[in-house]
């Protein structure tokens, strides 16, 4: 008895507690869209019925007339942003409200991890950013230019010399086949270190980087259910990232057989601390393990996508074709430079129209870390405050596929971006695949040279075409919260004609 009255009394705190929750949106005089008790807005999510990415355009559509709209991640509430004008004041112009990405406790995720400029809060990314924007501000364009064209070099030939002793085509599984490239030009451009994963499958390189790569699902989990049912926050935070071994054999594996200084990038991040003396050496660790953490699989999903897109866009394969061959053409040296990569306009234009169609980063949020006045701007409104711990979601993957911003959203349309710079695109139109704000994306510039190159390179010696295995349309995950295709990219590749 005295248990059941005991199990009684909570389960009533508990509901009670949880009803609040529930009317949070209610109270703020909110819209919002009605949550199922315990699941949120995301009880579709969770039982599979729909990909993450799509549920995010699905409640970005749900209000189209609204500028705001209130969801709930499981009891979460959040503030789904639905205006570019209200996204700029947030997460620019009052970015000293809402600097942080997730509440204090949750990034305290593993010594090394939590120490990573994406995972800092407050003081810690003050202190960290302006040494790392530095570093990704000024990396030397025309050397890392080289070294990755180099590194495919050495991939391109691998795989030429395989199909001709096979006479045959090769059909790969883009995800596979990118985090395999991914890996060999970040081991070559951060690390100074040569290694063919397509070749040797099993390099000691890419087997590290496989390691760290695991903890990403369990990283994001740990934060998803961390932020959504904080009751259990410090529960989730106990439960270590990598095993010990694991951890220490990575560290020793970096401390010991890396010579930061010998890379660009790891010298300038070396360089800019001399000069602030801000960050530690385990500091200067984290920040360039941030290519891991952070860039890895963003870098995949966007080659994995736009090999994808080509393959089923021969058109604009072709037109890319015919632009790098004019630039060999007209470079007497016989050699690309960076300066003449850059002059293909339309190869901007087809990444970019990547990163709108498949943004790795589906949404992007921000914490309110001290109080702010939403003023009424339409009839409908009635204005409201946000309170420090309150979270704001831009949902990227919604405005990227809004028909009355990008009419025909599912159409891969390059020319949507076609001789517009980078700037005018991101200060003109709904598109954020790099985030916004002073936290956006630090190595944009970076990211954009390397996926060009890489592609630059495949594209000048293969074609890349449609196989039988290739899934189309391709459907999304199910069982992960980022862009990840369900059934794997297969396509083929065979040297050009
Ligand atoms: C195609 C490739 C990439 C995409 C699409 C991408 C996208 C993003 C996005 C959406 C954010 C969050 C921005 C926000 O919250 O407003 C971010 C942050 C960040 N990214 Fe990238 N990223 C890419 C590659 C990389 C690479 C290669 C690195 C290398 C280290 C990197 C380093 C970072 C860092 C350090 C941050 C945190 C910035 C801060 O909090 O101040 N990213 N990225």
């Amino acid at each position: 008895m005295i248990w059941l009255s005991f199990f009684v009394l909570i389960s009533y705190i508990f509901l009670c507690k949880y009803w609040k929750h529930l009317c949070f949106w209610r109270r703020k005089c909110v819209t919002y869209s009605r949550p199922v008790p315990l699941f949120g807005n995301l009880w579709s999510v969770i039982f599979r019925k729909i990909s993450y990415p799509n549920k995010i355009k699905e409640l970005y559509n749900e209000f189209p007339q609204n500028r705001y709209n209130g969801v709930f991640e499981l009891s979460k509430p959040k503030l789904l942003i639905r205006d570019r004008e209200l996204a700029e004041d947030i997460f620019t112009k009052n970015f000293e409200k809402f600097s942080d990405r997730k509440p204090d406790g949750l990034l305290k995720l593993d010594s090394l991890l939590g120490r990573n400029l994406y995972f800092s809060n407050h003081k810690d990314w003050k202190r960290m950013q302006p040494c790392m924007d530095n570093c990704f501000k000024n990396f030397p364009k025309e050397n890392v230019f080289s070294t990755i064209s180099l590194t495919m070099e050495s991939l391109t030939n691998y795989l030429l010399e395989d199909i001709s002793k096979k006479k045959q085509p090769i059909n790969f599984e883009a995800v596979d086949f990118f985090r395999r490239i991914t890996n060999d030009v970040i081991a070559a451009v951060v690390f100074d270190q040569k290694c063919n994963s397509l070749r040797d499958k099993d390099n000691e390189f890419f087997k590290m980087t496989r390691q760290i790569l695991k903890t990403e699902g369990a990283t994001s989990m740990k934060m998803f259910l961390g932020d959504s049912l904080p009751i259990f926050k410090n529960i989730f935070n106990a439960i270590p990232l990598y095993p010990t071994n694991v951890s220490e054999y990575f560290n020793d594996l970096i401390y010991k057989k890396f010579k930061l200084e010998d890379s660009p990038f790891s010298h300038l991040l070396i360089n800019a601390n001399e000069v602030n003396d801000n960050l530690s050496r385990d500091d200067v660790l984290a920040q360039v393990l941030s290519f891991f953490f952070i860039g890895f699989e963003p870098l995949v999903k966007t080659m994995s996508f736009l090999a994808y897109e080509l393959a089923l866009n021969v058109q604009m394969q072709k037109k890319l074709e015919l632009e790098i061959d004019r630039i060999f053409y007209e470079d007497s040296d016989d050699r690309v430079t960076f300066e003449n990569l850059s002059k293909i306009r339309y190869f901007d234009a087809v990444v970019l129209e990547t990163l709108r169609k498949w943004p790795s980063a589906v949404q992007i949020e921000r914490i309110c870390t001290k109080d702010y006045i939403l003023s009424v701007k339409r009839q409908s409104e009635c204005g409201i405050r946000l309170e420090k711990g309150d979270t704001v979601l831009l949902p990227v993957y919604g405005f990227h596929h809004d028909k009355r911003q990008f009419p025909c959203p599912e159409k891969f349309d390059p020319d949507r971006f076609l001789n517009k710079d980078l700037d005018e695109i991101l200060n003109t139109f709904n598109f954020f695949p790099f985030g916004i704000g002073p936290r956006r994306c630090l190595a944009m510039e970076l990211s954009i040279l390397i996926v060009k190159t890489v592609f630059f390179d495949i594209i000048s010696k293969f074609e890349i075409s449609v196989i039988q295995h290739t899934e189309i349309p391709l459907k999304l995950s199910k069982t992960t919260t980022h862009l990840h295709p369900q059934n794997g990219i297969y396509l083929g590749l065979r040297p050009r004609k």
